[in-house]
């Protein structure tokens, strides 16, 4: 355990790599303790945090967990606050991918998709409120464009970015007026690591926005810094960083 902490403190899941690393380095950089939990990418979220640590000593930590397992999210809610003794913001960034064509789907692709992206960020705010309330923080949850649009064979993973929306919604009402809770819907950041899309079907997608082109991690990063920092009368919203998608 560290010491009591003055600065804020951040809780971002799934952040060893990628959307989750950049928040997380974004928001130490901007003056936050940061919990860095990660599942399988231990190494990269170990290394993150040496990296952070190095700039300014104890202020960042790791916890790991399995999301699926309901026992392990209460515990690593407990442990983020327990690490600096306060937490500040929840930022619910982990999620599992991948199709599931209607022939094929089953109730552990349910249950998996599900566990990440609905059921865990329910009940990690469920484990942190009364610390949230306290501190008079925030939550904020990591959807998808898709939640609203629809995906073609996706949609256990559509279906649960669209209850983590409607959570969103309601938690806004039932953790106010202490607690904001707000949601960011990106677009096509980067590209899924496991999915090996055809180049003109990446141009297509690109093709479709607004901005022609494909957004930065570091623009979530920005939407999360701006939601937990400065949107202080911005409560029950879903902001899409998805450039004119
Ligand atoms: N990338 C995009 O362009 C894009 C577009 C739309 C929406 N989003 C949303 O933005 C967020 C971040 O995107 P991303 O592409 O950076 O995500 P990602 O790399 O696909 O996943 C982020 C992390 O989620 C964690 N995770 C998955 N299942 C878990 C489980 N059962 N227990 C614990 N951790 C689990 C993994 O942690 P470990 O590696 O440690 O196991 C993974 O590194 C996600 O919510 C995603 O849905 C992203």
């Amino acid at each position: 355990m560290n010491h009591e902490s003055g600065h804020p403190v951040a809780l971002i899941t799934g952040a060893g790599v990628r959307l989750g690393a950049a928040t997380a380095s974004l928001l130490h950089s901007s003056g936050y303790n940061v919990v860095i939990h990660c599942n399988r990418s231990r190494q990269s979220a170990e290394s993150l945090a040496q990296t952070l640590n190095t700039a300014r000593p104890n202020s960042a930590a790791v916890l790991q967990a399995d999301l699926v397992d309901d026992e392990q999210v209460l515990e690593l809610g407990r442990q983020a606050i327990a690490n600096w003794q306060r937490l500040d913001v929840l930022i619910n960034n982990a999620s599992a991918f991948y199709p599931t064509p209607l022939d094929s789907i089953t109730a552990d692709d349910w249950h998996m998709l599900f566990a990440s992206n609905a059921r865990a960020p329910l009940f990690l705010a469920s484990a942190v409120a009364r610390e949230l309330k306290q501190q008079r923080g925030c939550v904020i949850n990591i959807s998808d464009l898709y939640a609203r649009r629809g995906l073609s064979n996706h949609s256990i993973y559509t279906m649960a970015k669209a209850a983590l929306e409607s959570m969103t919604r309601s938690l806004a009402r039932e953790l106010a007026p202490d607690v904001r809770v707000n949601a960011i819907a990106p677009g096509a950041i980067l590209w899924p690591p496991d999915e090996n899309l055809a180049e003109d079907k990446k141009e297509a997608i690109i093709d479709k926005s607004a901005l022609k082109r494909m957004g930065d991690p570091a623009d979530i990063a920005h939407a999360v810094l701006f939601l937990a920092r400065d949107a202080s009368y911005v409560t029950g919203q879903v902001l899409h960083v998805d450039g004119g998608r």
